[in-house]
Formats: C-alpha cells, structure tokens, sequence
C-alpha cells in the first residue's frame, strides 16, 4: 500500500503508519482525530522540482502556486521561502496572503467576478498581476486606479476553446464557460487596444487555464497554440510584442492509481513551443507563469480520522464510519473523486477485508471511500485517507456544525500545530445577541 513512488514520505515502521518521519498514531493522539496533516518535505520537493525543471531553466519563468488548493498562515510563508509567487482568488485570500507577510507585488489576483472593493484591495495592496477576466473588468479597474492614483499591472483570461479529459465540473478552458473572454475579434482587440493604450494600465500578455487533474499535456499545448495566433496578432496590428504569458495549473495528481507526471513532461514541450514561436517571430522570449495548486499539495496532505460505529448490511456491504465526513472532504460527494486509505495503527496487518468508509454527516452521499481493503476495522483505529492535501481544508464547511480540523505540519519526525481545530464557540462566533 504505501508505494513510496507515489507517497515519497510515507513508511510502515512496527505495524503504523509514518508521514515524513512522523507516527501518524502519535500524531491523532497528540491533536485528535479528524486532523489534516501535510508534509513540508513533500511540498518543499515539488517547488524544488520546479526550480530545477523550469523557473532556473527558462529565465523569467515564474511560478505562482494556486492558493485555491490549500492556504493557510504556514502555506503563504513556506510559498514565499522557497521563493514562489502566489495565485489568490478572492479578497479573502489576498487578505490572509498580504497578514502573512506575503509581498503584495508576488501576488497574482485571478477571478471571474471580482467585486469593486476587492479589486480596490488589490490595486491599493499593489498586487503583483491582475487577471481580467471579464469584458467590464478592465474599465473598473481604470476607474480604480484613476481614484487611487494608481497603476495596474494585467493579463487577459481568455477561454480557448479546448477540450480537456477531466471531470465536467473542472473542466475550465472550453468555449462555454463562465471563466475568460471568448475569443472574438470585436470582443478581445478592442480590451487589448484599450489596455496597450491606458495611462493607468499595463498590459503584460494573456492567460489561460484548461482545466484540472490533467495527465495529457494536449490541451495545455492546443491552448497555447491558440494564444500564440493572438501574439501574432497583437505584434502585426499593433507592433507590441506580448511580453508575459500564464498558462495555469492543472496538473495531475496521484489520488489512488494514476502514477503522476514529472511537471517537466508538461513544461518542456509547452516552453520549446513558445521560446520557438518567439524566436521565429524575432521578438523578445516572454516570461511564462504557471499556477499549479494541486500537484504542490495533494500527495502531501493527508487525513487522520478515528474510526467509531461500523455497521455490516449481510450480503451488501460493511461500513465504518469516521469521525470526520463530507464537511472536511467534499470531492468524493462532489465530483465522484476517489481516495485510498490505511489503516495507521495496523499498517502491516492483511487487507482481508472490504470496507466502505463514511463520514459522519446526515447525508447518505457522505461516503469518503468505496470498498477499501483494509484489516478488519475497530472502533478507535486510526485511519490515514491520502492525498487530501488539495481541496480539502480549502473547501471544509460545517456542516452538520462540525468544527473543522486542524492542521498539522510534519517534517523530518518533527511536527507543528499550524492551524487549530475549529471548537464550538467558533461556530457561534459571529451569532448576535
Ligand atoms: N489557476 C486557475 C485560474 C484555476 O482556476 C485553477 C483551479 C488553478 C490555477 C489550479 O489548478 P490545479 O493545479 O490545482 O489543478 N475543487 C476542484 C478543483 C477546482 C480547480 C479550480 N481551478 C477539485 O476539488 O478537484
């Protein structure tokens, strides 16, 4: 089970489940049970990755992790130690990014419908990037910036019209979609036109994203062939040579069998593709930006939960149930994401049986893994769901008025309380007299 090709930092020692030298068991006792945990190493590896395959590989390349995935006080400060920049998409983590000391000019503010008073944040804050992600958009923000007396520094979000092989509920980048401007001539030349031309704007290129949980680089590199046709265009009408380009996240990760690609399979042919267009039209190279969110985080986060009731229909199937659900993982019930799991305190036992977990919520729906071979399950085992470090915390509610778990962050057999669990009086925290 623990395939250290898949989860580097995970190991069996004595029968128990170890996350990047930690006892998953000591850890449940240490901050209870449901508990999201996440190894530094791991995501420090993944940016190491990066610097390696792409920002020291193609000078100007940045990357902008996607805080949509995972963000909390210990995230902003780890993305900017290993010298990252910071994708936010609201004014709620713009507001978390810029009071964990993250600089305001390494921020890149992405939105399909962003609100006068964060667009107001952003360009007071002095954000690094803003994506225009709407034909209204550019207007307000030149009217911010003139009240302000400030500039702004942005990206079109186009749609490309491309198909991507994920689930329908991320697919991003098709023509129908509620995020980008579609790519019309009379819709985008006059944006591009009246941006090149504003005193309050710069205008640094385009952007894109295709979707997500993606393990094909094609739609990547057909979205990018079509950016590049405007490139072109931008450079022939108007003699302005686009000098940035964002290509998004969407990479994918291993949830339970898929084996994930090395970000350098997506990378290379996507940076040969636009270095060479570049070259070939004699202009500048540009810098090129991703936004990668879940292939930072989701191997390096797992959950710990406590098993409590199990139940066994005879001849249709046994349940345990967890003490934590839908409320702290909402991508099973959501988009039919599937997870792996193991048992942590019996790690090394026989898989002899067959277990459906469920979470704790009054909804039948709250099933967070289907038929898990696992030892027989006891009330009071510690059980380990993988991969949950992507949109799992960032998308935890209270449902129920189930508080939401803490996180821990565990490097090298240390460990370190980041975010305290959620207790009842937070639940009340903002009920009035
Ligand atoms: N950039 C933009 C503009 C995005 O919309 C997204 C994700 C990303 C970057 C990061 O994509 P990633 O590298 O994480 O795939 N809640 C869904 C995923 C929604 C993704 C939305 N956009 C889930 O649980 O699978």
């Amino acid at each position: 089970m623990t395939d250290n090709q898949k989860w580097p930092y995970l190991s069996v020692q004595d029968n128990t489940l170890f996350f990047d030298g930690c006892s998953t068991v000591e850890l449940a006792e240490e901050y209870g049970t449901p508990l999201y945990v996440f190894s530094e190493s791991d995501m420090r590896g993944r940016f190491a990755e990066l610097r390696e395959d792409f920002t020291q590989k193609y000078p100007g390349a940045r990357v902008a992790y996607a805080a949509k995935a995972f963000l909390n006080k210990a995230m902003a400060r780890l993305v900017l130690e290993e010298d990252m920049c910071l994708d936010v998409v609201s004014g709620g983590e713009l507001f978390l990014a810029l009071n964990s000391g993250f600089p305001a000019d390494r921020i890149e503010f992405n939105g399909n419908n962003k609100s006068d008073e964060e667009l107001t944040m952003a360009i007071d804050a002095g954000v690094g990037r803003i994506i225009v992600d709407g034909i209204d958009e550019l207007a307000r923000i030149e009217e911010i910036c003139y009240k302000r007396e400030q500039g702004a520094n942005i990206l079109f979000r186009i749609t490309p019209g491309v198909k991507s092989s994920t689930h329908d509920y991320i697919v991003t980048g098709k023509k129908d979609s509620k995020f980008g401007i579609p790519l019309e001539e009379e819709i985008l030349m006059p944006l591009i036109r009246k941006a090149i031309y504003s005193a309050q704007i710069n205008f640094y290129g385009f952007h894109f994203h295709v979707g997500s949980q993606l393990f094909d680089n094609q739609s990547h590199l057909q979205a990018t062939d079509i950016i590049l046709q405007w490139v072109d265009r931008v450079h022939q009408e108007l003699g302005y040579t686009v000098p940035e380009l964002n290509l998004g996240g969407g990479f994918g990760v291993t949830y339970t069998e898929e084996e994930r690609k090395p970000f350098s399979y997506f990378l290379d042919p996507l940076m040969e593709k636009i270095n060479g267009f570049y070259d070939a039209h004699d202009m500048r190279r540009p810098a090129v930006v991703i936004e990668p969110g879940r292939s930072i985080v989701a191997e390096a986060g797992m959950t710990l939960y406590s098993v409590g009731t199990t139940k066994e229909i005879p001849g249709i199937r046994k349940y345990a149930a967890v003490d934590g659900g839908m409320g702290d993982n909402i991508r099973p019930a959501l988009s039919q994401a599937e997870y792996t799991g193991v048992l942590a305190n019996r790690a090394s036992e026989p898989k002899d049986d067959c277990v459906t977990i469920c979470g704790k919520c009054c909804e039948s729906g709250d099933i967070l893994i289907h038929d898990l071979a696992m030892p027989s399950p006891r009330r009071g085992d510690i059980l380990a769901v993988l991969s949950t470090g992507a949109y799992g915390y960032s998308m935890a509610s209270n449902y129920n008025m189930n508080p939401v778990p803490g996180v821990v962050f565990v490097r090298k057999g240390r460990s370190r309380l980041v975010t305290r669990r959620q207790n009842y009086y937070d639940l009340m925290a903002r009920e009035m007299e």
